[in-house]
This record gives structure tokens, C-alpha cells and sequence, in this order.
């Protein structure tokens, strides 16, 4: 092939070394990577909607600040750190094969091994500065000054993907999916790197109640929130249609995620606006 890029040797040593977990070695020669790359984005997927519903409660404790505070000094201890730390893998990957999904939706362009192969490259120095500020967590940055630049990228990102998609033929929900996963892409990988610069930005309750006073920041959390849900509650529905005929069960599955998105939505509106 003409196009075809060149494997470097890192590259090929860290696909052997990925083709020796045992459970990808079977899929990668069965199935492809193509196939392993989609059922990661609906693991990815799934497992932020779960970690999702756990941060809620989580953030929920903040109307009994001391409570919140005595979790968050539970949890701080080496095991719970590493699995926080671990939420970056989900949250990178989702983030950049959804990008680049939305990337070829919009421009028909395929160069799938580069674009991967920047994925991979990314992935790795996002994770690896994620660690860095759980170890080194003192960065001080200005809340408005770190939202206002990732807003800003986040709306031009936002507008990009509604007018390049929302005159294709896709059903309005399937548009509006990628529209929020556009605005998401930077706000979320922002989010986790704003909430570990500084170990009391996303742990000690005075600082955040203190940050969540701006109305900038609440606007920004409110749209977050609405965002995310539909987002996330879309994606639920969008997989239970691949496995389920239109039917009984299909109904009340698409059912109970309504309403588990309107609660958390309702929880969610409530926490950003009485704090
Ligand atoms: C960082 C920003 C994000 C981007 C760019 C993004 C992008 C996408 C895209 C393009 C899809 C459609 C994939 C397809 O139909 O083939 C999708 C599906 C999905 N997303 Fe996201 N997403 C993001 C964040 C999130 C978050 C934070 C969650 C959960 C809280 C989430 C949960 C899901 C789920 C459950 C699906 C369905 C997966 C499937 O159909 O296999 N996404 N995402």
C-alpha cells in the first residue's frame, strides 16, 4: 500500500508486548485491533458512566462538608490513589478514539494508523502527567483562568462539530452525541488534570466550595453536567439497541435510563446550585 506507514520499532515492540495479554492476543489475530479499539471505547464508555454515578455521590457529601472531608481522608491512602489514578486510562481513551471517530465523521478522512499512533502517543504523556501531579500535587492555577481557556477551546470544538454535522442525515440524537462529545473532549481531560494539580482542588471541601461560589463556575458546571448525561444515557441506549430486538425489554431498559439520567440530573442541578 502506498499510503502505508512505517512501524517503528517501539511501535512494533509495544504491539507484541499488547499481543501478550492473553485475551487480546485471541481477539487481535480473530477479530483485528479494529474490533479490540471499538469494544475498548464501550468499555471505556461504560466505565465512566459508572465511575460517573459514584463521583456524584461522592460530590453529593458536600452539603455535610465534614463528612466529605473525613471520606476524602479515607480514601487518601496509596490503593485508592492508584485506582484514581487509573481513571485516567478510561478517560484518555474514550476522549481520543471518540475524537477521532468524530474526526472522520466530519472530514472522511482515514489515516487510521497515524491518527492511532498519535492516540497511543498522547494516551501515554497524558497518563503519565496525570501521575505526575497525583506525586507532585502543588500546582497552584487560577479556576477561572484554566476554565476560561478550556471553555473557549471547548465551544469552539462545540461549534465545529454542529456545523460540519448537523446537516447530515443522522437521526438528532446520534448529532447531538457527537456534538457533546465534541464540547466534552477537552473539559473532561481538563477536568482530571485540574482536579490533581493541586490535591485540595478536588479533595478539601472549603476550596471547592469556595471555587463553586463563581457563577462562571457553575455555569460551567451546569453545562458540564446536562452534557455529559445526555451523553452518557445516549451511549447506554445506543449499545442496549444493539443486543435488543425493539420489544418489551428494550422498552423499560431505555425506561430505567431515563429516569437514572433525570435523577442524576436532577441531583446534579440541585448540588451546583444550593452550593
Ligand atoms: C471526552 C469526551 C468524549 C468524547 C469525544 C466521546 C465520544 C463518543 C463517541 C463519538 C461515541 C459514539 C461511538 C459510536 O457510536 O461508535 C461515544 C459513545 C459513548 N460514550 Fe462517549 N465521549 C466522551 C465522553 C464520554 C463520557 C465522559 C462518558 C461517560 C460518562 C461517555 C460514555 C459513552 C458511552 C456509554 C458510549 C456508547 C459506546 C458504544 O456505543 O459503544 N463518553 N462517545
Amino acid at each position: 500500500m502506498e499510503n502505508a506507514i512505517k512501524i517503528t520499532k517501539p511501535e512494533s515492540y509495544f504491539v507484541s508486548l499488547m499481543g501478550k495479554i492473553p485475551i487480546l492476543s485471541y481477539y487481535s489475530h480473530s477479530r483485528g485491533w479494529s474490533f479490540l479499539i471499538t469494544w475498548g471505547h464501550r468499555l471505556s464508555g461504560l466505565t465512566l458512566v459508572f465511575y460517573m454515578f459514584a463521583h456524584l455521590y461522592t460530590l453529593s457529601l458536600l452539603f455535610q462538608p465534614e463528612k466529605f472531608d473525613a471520606d476524602m481522608q479515607f480514601l487518601n491512602n496509596f490503593l485508592f490513589t492508584f485506582l484514581e489514578w487509573c481513571v485516567a486510562i478510561p478517560v484518555i481513551f474514550h476522549a481520543l478514539n471518540g475524537g477521532r471517530l468524530i474526526l472522520y465523521e466530519m472530514f472522511h478522512v482515514r489515516a487510521e494508523e497515524m491518527i492511532i499512533r498519535l492516540m497511543v502517543i498522547i494516551g501515554i504523556i497524558y497518563i503519565a502527567i496525570v501521575g505526575f501531579f497525583f506525586i507532585e500535587e502543588s500546582r497552584q492555577i487560577s479556576a477561572i483562568v484554566f476554565w476560561s481557556i478550556t471553555v473557549i477551546i471547548s465551544l469552539v470544538a462545540f461549534f465545529i462539530v454542529f456545523f460540519k454535522l448537523w446537516s447530515t442525515g443522522n437521526s438528532l440524537m446520534w448529532k447531538l452525541q457527537r456534538i457533546t462529545g465534541g464540547f466534552m473532549f477537552l473539559m473532561l481531560i481538563g477536568h482530571m488534570l485540574f482536579m490533581h494539580m493541586n490535591y485540595l482542588a478536588g479533595h478539601d471541601s472549603k476550596t471547592i466550595l469556595l471555587r463553586m461560589q463563581s457563577p462562571f463556575i457553575k455555569g460551567v458546571d451546569l453545562i458540564f453536567i446536562l452534557f455529559l448525561l445526555f451523553h452518557a444515557g445516549y451511549g447506554m441506549f445506543s449499545i442496549a439497541t444493539d443486543y435488543l430486538r425493539p420489544g418489551p425489554v428494550l422498552k423499560s431498559l431505555t425506561f430505567l435510563i431515563i429516569v437514572a439520567m433525570l435523577v442524576s440530573a436532577f441531583f446534579g442541578i440541585r448540588l451546583v446550585a444550593a452550593l
